[in-house]
């Protein structure tokens, strides 16, 4: 496969082999909390300390958790592509903390957070901003209240002029570990394939978008990219 603009959009399934539970499994992490009592702005208004809660606990996480070969298999696909970006529906900082430069995260990161008076978004991983405590802004005069810088249902995805620009000069779109539930995520290799690009899976079980793809690779992503990474940095000149 010629590696020319390579574009590769992962979700949950990349981080799962890492020990973050995905979001539709059958152990996902809505089972635990409807998608309604913790994920919206409307669940921020009616009962801000739920969600604060939650995120917290998925922040603290983060500390407990390290990529997987799944997530450095990317740094080492970025190094043999001609152009690389790297979108993200997660929001961990596993992809960072592999060594990937740059990734897009279209629903946010939970390493940030942002104040509800001035719209600024700041990481704020420091312990003291890690308790069930709200955390204050330090750019407003008084402090204001912070929120987690996600993008929660109903609210609009983040960078999708730089995805779609991204996607309009691919050669490669790769999908890492999603389940195609959610848009506009879902339909980016839809719109990429449309443009001529070669669409690849590797995915643990069959997306609902499956019949999006030219290759389908099912499996643990951690066991299944590093190999055809490697195989396509040996053929990566050939059809
Ligand atoms: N390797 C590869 N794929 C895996 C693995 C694994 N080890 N484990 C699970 N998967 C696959 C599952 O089969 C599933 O298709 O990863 C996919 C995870 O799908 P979801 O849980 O729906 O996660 P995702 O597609 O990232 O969800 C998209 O939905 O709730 C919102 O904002 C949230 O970003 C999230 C978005």
């Amino acid at each position: 496969m010629n590696l020319g603009n390579v574009v590769v959009l992962t979700g949950a399934g990349i981080s799962a082999e890492s020990g973050l539970r995905t979001f539709r499994d059958n152990d996902g992490l809505w089972e635990e909390h409807r998608v309604e009592e913790v994920a919206t702005p409307y669940a921020w208004a009616r009962d801000p300390g739920l969600v604060w809660r939650f995120y917290q606990e998925r922040r603290r996480q983060l500390g407990s958790v390290v990529p997987n070969p799944a997530h450095y298999a990317l740094v080492d696909l970025a190094r043999i592509s001609e152009g690389f970006t790297l979108v993200t529906q997660n929001v961990d900082d596993l992809h960072e903390r592999a060594g990937s430069k740059g990734a897009i995260h279209m629903h946010g990161q939970l390493r940030m957070l942002r104040c509800e008076g001035s719209g600024i978004s700041e990481e704020r991983m420091g312990a003291d901003d890690l308790t069930d405590g709200f955390a204050e802004c330090r750019c407003c005069e008084v402090g204001s209240r912070m929120r987690p810088d996600i993008v929660w249902f109903y609210e609009q995805p983040m960078h999708m002029e730089e995805i779609y620009r991204a996607i309009g000069e691919c050669s490669v779109f790769i999908v890492v570990g999603s389940s195609g539930h959610v848009y506009p995520a879902a339909d980016l290799v839809t719109i990429a394939r449309r443009r001529g690009a070669r669409t690849v899976l590797v995915n643990l079980e069959e997306p609902m978008n499956v019949g999006e793809f030219d290759e389908v690779h099912l499996g643990p992503a951690g066991d299944v990219l590093p190999g055809l990474v490697l195989d396509w940095s040996r053929h990566g000149d050939q059809k």
